[in-house]
């Protein structure tokens, strides 16, 4: 009986990316839950900006463009279509999706699917929603106040306190996430530095972006955010297979570990990263209503999903880290 009840670490990693696993669905994530990448082309075209602007930047006209956690090859698909209007006609993309699902049929040929970013690439690297999908072990702090591994049965997601938490993992918790108390809970994030650190590192020249649902130490939230998604709903977080795992990151803590690459790290809101990309949510003026209707109507529906993209409390607050290397 005993093997069955699991870190949450080991026990998300079999879920997600296991045989059967959540994410070897042929739906893939799109088909449970909508990301900026599916909310709207306008973020696939602020992308696009960002690779230009890197590209001049770099004072180079080819660039690799690298999507980590790249889903179905949507974000690519996107910026690729989006390129001559951001500025782009001409420039030379070289554009890899790194995912651990398979490549989808009828992607186009020019995105090649890779397991690992290519080393040493020159450009922009983006990974949307990608570290909260990285597995990680689960602390609480028991009535003795001692931080413990959370444990959990896959079957039914029945989670009982296991081993205190030593080593590297409580070394973590002291500088990233110290427990608030008896009862307080908190993912421990080293995987996911060590994940952004090794893909920042293979940017020989250029920006690694992380963007996800975010916190930092001051406002670290007291219990965890360890949840599940399963067809657009938010349900109780079971490691068997059939709903999404996911946490929101210590975004602060990846930065610190990909801060050896070069200038020190950014870390804004998307709402404040959209806005100096172009994408804010104004209304179109009134007078385009009458001159041009049609213009006026499409106007309209784009700064609709520009708001959609910069709202507070909704995708607008996610955190982008920004990391300069070479
Ligand atoms: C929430 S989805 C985001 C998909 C897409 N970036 C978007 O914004 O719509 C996370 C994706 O990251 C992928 N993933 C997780 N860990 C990965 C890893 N170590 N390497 C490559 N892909 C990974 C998953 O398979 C999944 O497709």
């Amino acid at each position: 009986m005993t093997d069955e009840w699991r870190g949450w670490q080991v026990a998300a990693e079999t879920a997600l990316y296991g045989d059967g696993g959540f994410y070897r669905s042929p739906e893939g994530p799109a088909g449970h839950f909508r990301t900026s990448v599916h909310a709207s082309p306008l973020f696939a075209s602020a992308v696009a900006r960002l690779l230009v602007k890197t590209a001049h930047e770099l004072g180079t006209g080819s660039v690799d463009l690298v999507d980590v956690g790249a889903g179905r090859g949507e974000l690519l698909t996107g910026v690729l279509a989006a390129l001559p209007a951001a500025g782009g006609d001409g420039l030379d993309v070289r554009a890899y999706a790194v995912e651990r699902a398979g490549r989808p049929p009828g992607l186009d040929p020019r995105i090649e699917w890779c397991a690992e970013p290519p080393p040493r690439t020159y450009g922009l690297l983006f990974a949307n929603e990608w570290l909260d999908n990285v597995p990680t072990e689960v602390a609480e702090t028991g009535p003795d106040g001692v931080d413990r591994y959370v444990l959990v049965r896959a079957q039914d997601g029945t989670e009982r306190l296991g081993e205190p938490v030593t080593g590297a993992d409580a070394e973590w918790l002291r500088r990233w996430w110290p427990s608030a108390g008896p009862g307080s809970r908190a993912e421990i994030g080293r995987p996911r530095d060590e994940a952004w650190a090794r893909a920042v590192s293979t940017v020989a020249g250029g920006l690694a972006v992380a963007v996800d649902y975010a916190h930092v130490r001051d406002a670290r939230p007291p219990f965890g955010t360890l949840t599940g998604f399963r067809g657009g709903r938010e349900v109780r977080p079971v490691p068997d297979g059939s709903c999404d795992l996911t946490s929101h990151v210590a975004l602060d803590a990846c930065a610190a570990a990909g801060s050896f690459a070069g200038a020190p790290p950014e870390l804004l809101s998307q709402r404040e990263a959209l806005h100096r990309l172009g994408v804010s949510g104004g209304r179109p003026p009134l007078a385009l209503a009458s001159a041009d209707p049609a213009g006026y109507v499409r106007a309209l529906a784009s700064a609709g999903e520009a708001a959609e993209l910069t709202a507070r409390g909704g995708l607008g607050d996610f955190g982008w880290l920004m990391q300069r290397s070479g």
